[in-house]
C-alpha cells in the first residue's frame, strides 16, 4: 500500500518550490547581472568622449575684432562668421520691425544680452548652402549691409536676417556662450 504522506523529495524544497525552479531563477538572475555588466561598457562607449565633445565645439577669442569687422572661423567643419557691429549697424537692425521680416527675429533674439553688437552666425546661406560674402574686408555686403550670397542673390541684413532673394530663413545662429568678456565657445 502506498504511503500517502507528502514528503520532500530531492526535487522539492520545504516551501514547495521545486529545486529546478530555484536553479532556473538563479540562472536567469545571473544572466541579468551579466547582461548589465556587458551593457554598461557598450553604453559608455556610445557616449561621446571628452575629446569628441571638445572637437565638436569651437572656442574663439573675439577681443581683436573691431566694430565693423568680422572674422571667419570653423565650427563642425562649416564656416562660422563672428562680427562686431558698429553702433550704426545695431541701429539699422533695431530700426527694422521684426514682424515685417520673412523670418521674424530681432537683433536681441539673435545675440546675447549685453553683447548685442556681437553677431555669431553660420557662414552658410540658407538657400542652397553657398558661403555668403561680407565677412572679409572689402567684400560685397549686399543691399542691407550684412552678407550677400552671390550664388542666387540672397541679401542678409546687419543681424544676418534674410531680406531679399531666395533664401528662406536667416543665417543660422549656432548655440554659443560667452565664457569670458572676450571669448566665446560655440557648440
Ligand atoms: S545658395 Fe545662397 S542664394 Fe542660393
Amino acid at each position: 500500500m502506498a504511503d500517502s504522506t507528502a514528503t520532500a523529495t530531492p526535487e522539492t524544497t520545504t516551501d514547495g518550490m521545486r529545486r529546478r525552479d530555484f536553479i532556473d531563477v538563479a540562472a536567469v538572475s545571473a544572466a541579468g547581472i551579466g547582461g548589465l555588466a556587458v551593457l554598461y561598457p557598450l553604453i559608455s562607449q556610445m557616449a561621446p568622449s571628452k575629446d569628441v565633445l571638445a572637437a565638436s565645439s569651437t572656442e574663439v577669442d573675439v577681443s581683436s575684432i573691431e566694430p565693423g569687422q568680422a572674422i571667419k572661423a570653423t565650427f563642425r567643419k562649416q564656416p562660422l562668421f563672428i562680427r562686431r557691429l558698429t553702433p550704426a549697424e545695431v541701429a539699422a537692425a533695431n530700426a527694422t520691425p521684426a514682424g515685417s521680416l520673412r523670418d521674424p527675429a530681432s537683433l536681441a533674439d539673435r545675440t546675447k544680452e549685453g553683447h548685442e553688437d556681437m553677431l555669431v552666425t553660420m557662414g552658410v546661406c540658407t538657400h542652397l548652402g553657398c558661403v555668403p560674402l561680407g565677412a572679409a574686408e572689402g567684400e560685397n555686403k549686399g543691399e542691407f549691409g550684412g552678407y550677400f550670397c552671390p550664388c542666387h542673390g540672397s541679401h542678409y541684413d546687419t543681424a544676418g536676417r534674410i531680406r531679399k532673394g531666395p533664401a528662406p530663413t536667416n543665417l543660422e545662429v549656432p548655440e554659443y556662450t560667452f565664457t569670458s568678456d572676450t571669448t566665446i565657445q560655440v557648440g
